[in-house]
């Protein structure tokens, strides 16, 4: 397979140190809309923020901030961002949930090349469904991650929704101590167990906010679990609160569960919340407060609840016809090389990250547009959130709960649950198929599917 586009930058080097109100800055972001190549300029680079007060941490950001800058496009319509690189180290941009051309999917050796120090890249493609997604690198990633490196990607309706306020929420916990330093990012033995966990939860970038949202309306809350690791237990005490979208895909408008509802790395939720009409609400995992919800301004008056989200345009998977593939995720523990070791593996064998040059060895071969059903089964007592590059799935079984069908990019395998998805393999190339705890990808629970 030959790449194409990455591209030193050339010209383009005055763009990283532009004064803003006297502060040296290191980035800059833009939408020119004169420019005929692209409507985002985004750049990684490293930035000094305060997570701790009085205490700079070193994160990586993208457009100057860590969550990401929010990038927004329309369903259907092209989302073209020149990606420039201004890291000391190679990356690139995969959009996480995104239907898209394999050669836009962002995995380094599989899709392109790694974007190097200096280098942009120009990412060009269509964007089919509505709704909240994200993005974030494939490569190195507790390190690129865990610093920062991820951010929400928003695809708007074609037609208005029922919504008329809506905020987006990025979950994030740091792995700094408390003088801001950051802590081992993947710490081994944790990597064989949940994942390491960081310290510092914060919700886009702040620790424990207060978000002033409008008295009395009904409120689009997207949250994203841009965490590497952690699985939150979202509650809302008190809230009058509806989902209405999981991982970027509408479903019927359905009461928050009773213990909260679990959205593990890389997943998504989309939640109509009431603002009450003064007063506050917390958002929370398990028992703790994420962020203060704070109604503010004349309250409205009461409005009904906003009409389904309208359908994305999935393929129906056939169950009748579909060929049944098994996955196997379990623990399996190599120190052959200690300094890269293997804790996972899916159906016995452990991802082993392409070299250049090298093209991936997939764990199944699909006919495009054939229709799968996939068994997964966790062989272990840890959550795995399994999630599938460049198609949309539909849940449809599970041996631990009543599945009401929903399509999804992700779905978080409880521990030994067995389920099972369904998928059209309408898109060619080479998907990665990974579990999406970091620390586990990192260290075997990944491999790539093949669609032909
Ligand atoms: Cu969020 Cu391989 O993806
Ligand atoms: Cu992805
Ligand atoms: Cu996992």
């Amino acid at each position: 397979m030959s790449f194409s586009r990455r591209q030193v930058l050339a010209g383009l080097a005055g763009v990283g140190v532009l004064g803003l109100g006297g502060t040296a800055v290191r980035y800059w972001l833009g939408r020119p809309h004169d420019l005929a190549t692209h409507d985002y300029q985004l750049i990684a680079a490293p930035l000094d923020v305060e997570l701790v007060a009085g205490q700079p941490s070193t994160l990586w950001a993208y457009g100057g901030q860590a969550p990401g800058v929010e990038l927004r496009c329309r369903q259907g319509e092209r989302l073209r961002v020149r990606f420039i690189n201004q890291l000391s180290e190679p990356t690139t941009i995969h959009w996480h949930g995104i239907r898209l051309p394999i050669d836009m999917d962002g995995v380094p050796y599989i899709s392109q090349l790694p974007v190097r120090p200096g280098e942009y890249f120009d990412y060009d493609f269509v964007c089919p469904d509505a709704g909240s997604f994200w993005y974030h690198p494939h490569t190195a990633s507790s390190e690129q991650l865990g610093r920062g490196l991820v951010g929400p990607l928003i695809v708007e309706e074609r037609q208005p929704t029922g919504f008329r306020h809506e905020r987006t929420l990025c979950l994030k916990t740091w792995a700094v101590d408390e003088q801001g330093a950051f802590m081992p990012l993947l710490v081994p033995r944790e990597a064989a167990r949940a994942g390491t966990r960081g310290r510092l939860a914060t919700v886009n970038g702040q620790p424990r906010p207060v978000v002033d949202l409008p008295a009395g309306e009904v409120v689009r809350l997207r949250l994203l679990n841009v965490d590497s690791n952690i699985t939150y237990t979202l509650n809302l005490p008190a809230a009058e609160a509806r989902i209405y979208a999981l991982d970027g895909n509408p479903l019927a408008p359905r009461a928050m569960p009773a213990k909260g509802l679990r959205l593990g790395p890389g997943m998504r939720v989309d939640l109509a919340l009431r603002v009450p009409a003064s007063g506050e609400l917390a958002l929370r995992d398990g028992p703790l407060r994420l962020a203060t919800l704070r109604a503010v301004g004349a309250p409205a008056e009461a409005s009904d609840w906003p009409a389904p989200l309208p359908v994305n345009p999935i393929a129906e998977p056939d169950l009748q016809r579909a060929e049944l593939l098994r996955f196997n995720f379990e623990w399996a523990a190599s120190l052959a090389d200690p300094a890269d070791p293997v804790y996972w593996q899916i159906n016995g064998k452990a991802w082993q990250s392409p070299a250049p040059g090298c093209a991936a060895q997939p764990i199944a071969r699909l006919r495009l547009g054939g229709h799968y059903l996939f068994e997964l089964r966790n062989l272990s007592q840890y959550l795995h959130p399994i999630h599938l590059h460049g198609m949309t799935f539909k849940v449809v079984w599970s041996d631990r709960q009543v599945i009401e069908p929903w399509y999804t990019d992700t779905y978080l395998l409880g521990k030994n649950e067995t389920a099972r998805i369904a998928l059209v393999a309408d898109n060619p190339g080479l998907w990665m198929f990974h579990c999406h705890v970091v620390d586990h990808m990192e260290t075997g629970l990944m491999a790539a599917i093949e669609v032909a």
